[in-house]
């Protein structure tokens, strides 16, 4: 048996004995580009290098990258499929190419002293040529060089055998490498990785960066011709293990050992038991190793910490199908952080912030699900019951289409926003909890008909008035969350620049801008305008905490200022301060601190009707 630790050193070394120099992993959260979210390949942190730029540590390079890919999230629970996983690399800027990478890759795969796996399970994918790029013939040569047999060499298009990190930057075309995973001990004939995904396990991919893709989609020969490569560090081991999927490695078992402690349910049990155990297993190793980072975050609505929330979030989810009732999470972390600590020594350093951001998620977001399920089984049950009564007939009805045609009346799209505005109860849940009742959806439907709920809703509150205390002014986009809490900031600022008599008429937001109605009697001043905006900045730089505080209206109503009719308000209310500087009933949602809001700016102020004033302002 190989264990992740024996292959992360051997893959180092064997790269070390051929000159490369071996290199620390980068943060999962990268230091220079604020492009992107996560460190998703080993070559992210080599992007300049790659470009051109010196190395100090030379021109071959290896490295085991720590990285978080959240594009296949939907694939989580498969076999093979991670969020966080570990890259082994190794990497030429402008020293060999591809005769090189890919005698040293087989070398390191099927030698003895090596990882010798038998080179009869091992297949191989080339770039196939297009109008961009040609066929690349020269590895296809050389991998019939190395005794690959023509049939078990796919050649494929760009979707497969070509490797970008984003929309522009280095690039080439690449060749995969795969391991035999089917039932029979070796592969069948005729297969190849082109003609059948699911028996060919992707293990490693050698990247030829020999263009940089420019942003008007041409393609530049770069001077330095690279290497890039990917090993996955757990895929490998199934191959040199013989394991049915990734989570039955070292890495991963002691999670799934902990979640079946925990459930009381057997990983071997059934198809859907195994998916949920690999979900919270994949979802909570994520979250550790991404709040765990040295730039680590902790969930919250925007940006890494959004990606955080929804992981733990899901995670939970999954926890319930399971029939786990208690807080877990951070339970599964504490595995986590024992897997990886020797490798990743900034856990035990960052191990009690860890535990207790995911402890505190957790238990938000139980007793959000709490209330906002038995909502919805209210709404449900009543409706079963009148549908009962009316047809006589027991519920679920036979009939397929019959049950999806009633299914969608069941829970209103307008109903499934309420519950989505009150109790942030997201749209896959309130299709679980359907699901649970033998009501199956339409999701695709529903989907939509939500989406225009939302839209209409948009709409509405654009009026302003009563719409306000529903919450949401606008989606629930990181941007628009932004701009819904600076302009309780505005307000604020409004109240102490021009007096306790402005009241909100009105307001609206996109992801461009937001507008802003109040009532004043006249145009304001350069002045004014300037002192506004001023202290809506100097707020956001003190980088308030934002706070949320449920409590029924009236007690509300005692301290909050609001500016509609009070009676409009539901009974419960949520209370959104910022500090000391504002308080508001709303229904949110907002950022978590007024640091992430970046710099306030009016671009406008005019008329909006007799005795309004209307102002719209940015965020840049
Ligand atoms: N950058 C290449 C990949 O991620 C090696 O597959």
């Amino acid at each position: 048996m190989f264990t992740s630790v024996e292959l992360r050193q051997k893959y180092l070394d064997f790269f070390a004995s051929k000159g490369h120099a071996v290199v620390p992993s980068a943060s999962l959260i990268p230091e220079n580009d604020p492009t992107i979210l996560f460190t998703t390949a080993g070559m992210h942190p080599l992007v300049p290098y790659l470009l051109g730029e010196k190395h100090p540590a030379g021109d071959k390079l290896t490295s085991c990258q720590k990285c978080i890919r959240t594009q296949d999230i939907d694939e989580v629970g498969d076999n093979r499929h991670e969020t966080f996983f570990e890259m082994l690399g190794n990497w030429s800027l402008g020293a060999y190419f591809k005769k090189e990478a890919i005698e040293w890759a087989w070398e390191f795969l099927t030698d003895k002293k090596w990882l010798g796996l038998n080179p009869k399970k091992l297949a191989v994918s080339v770039f196939v040529g297009d109008a961009d790029a040609r066929f690349d013939e020269e590895v296809y040569s050389i991998w019939i060089g190395l005794d690959m047999p023509e049939e078990r060499i796919a050649k494929l298009p760009k979707t497969n055998n070509w490797w970008i990190a984003g929309a522009t930057g280095p690039c080439g075309p690449d060749t995969e490498m795969f391991y035999w995973v089917g039932e029979s001990e070796f592969p069948l004939s005729g297969s190849n990785p082109g003609n059948d995904e699911v028996n060919w396990l992707e293990i490693w991919n050698n990247v030829f960066m020999q263009y940089n893709k420019k942003p008007d989609g041409s393609y530049e020969p770069l001077k330095q011709k690279n290497v890039d490569t990917g090993m996955g560090l757990e895929r490998t081991l199934v191959a040199l293990n013989g394991y049915a999927d990734v989570f039955q490695t070292d890495t991963f078992w002691p999670l799934i050992q902990k979640i079946e402690e925990i459930s009381g349910h057997e990983y071997a049990g059934s198809a859907e038991i195994r998916r949920s155990m690999r979900i919270i297993a994949d979802h909570l190793r994520a979250t550790t190793m991404i709040v765990g980072d040295d730039r680590g975050v902790g969930p919250s609505n925007v940006e890494q910490g959004y990606v955080v929330r929804r992981l733990i979030r899901r995670a939970i989810r999954h926890g319930r199908t399971l029939g786990i009732k208690n807080n877990f999470c951070s339970r599964i972390a504490e595995e986590t952080i024992k897997v990886f600590v020797r490798i990743y020594p900034e856990l035990e350093k960052n191990k009690n912030f860890v535990l207790e951001e995911i402890n505190k998620e957790e238990s938000k977001f139980r007793s959000t699900l709490e209330n906002g399920i038995k909502e919805i089984d209210r709404i449900i049950n009543k409706k079963l019951k009148m549908m009962d009564t009316a047809t006589a007939v027991r519920w679920p009805p036979s009939d397929p289409i019959a049950r999806s045609r009633f299914t969608i009346n069941v829970v209103t799209p307008r109903e499934a926003f309420d519950l989505y505005q009150s109790y942030g109860f997201p749209l896959e849940l309130i299709n679980e909890e359907l699901a649970r009742h033998a009501l199956l959806i339409d999701a695709e439907e529903f989907k939509r008909e939500f989406g225009k709920e939302y839209k209409k809703h948009q709409e509405v509150s654009r009026m302003g008035s009563e719409q306000k205390f529903k919450g949401g002014l606008a989606g629930t986009g990181e941007i628009e969350t932004k701009y819904h809490t600076a302009t309780h900031l505005l307000l604020s600022a409004l109240n102490n620049v021009l007096g306790q008599g402005v009241l909100q008429k009105g307001s609206n937001i996109t992801a461009e801008r937001l507008r802003f109605d109040f009532n004043y009697a006249e145009k304001l001043t350069t002045e004014q305008l300037k002192q506004v905006e001023d202290l809506v900045n100097k707020k956001i730089k003190e980088d308030i905490k934002v706070e949320m505080l449920e409590m029924p209206r009236d007690e509300a109503l005692k301290t909050v200022k609001v500016s509609f009719d009070p009676n409009k308000y539901p009974d419960i209310v949520k209370v959104y301060k910022i500090g000391d500087f504002s308080v508001e009933l709303c229904g949110g949602p907002h950022v978590e601190h007024t640091g992430v809001l970046g710099q306030f700016k009016i671009t406008k102020e005019e008329a909006s009707s007799a005795g309004v004033r209307r102002i719209k302002a940015v965020l840049r």
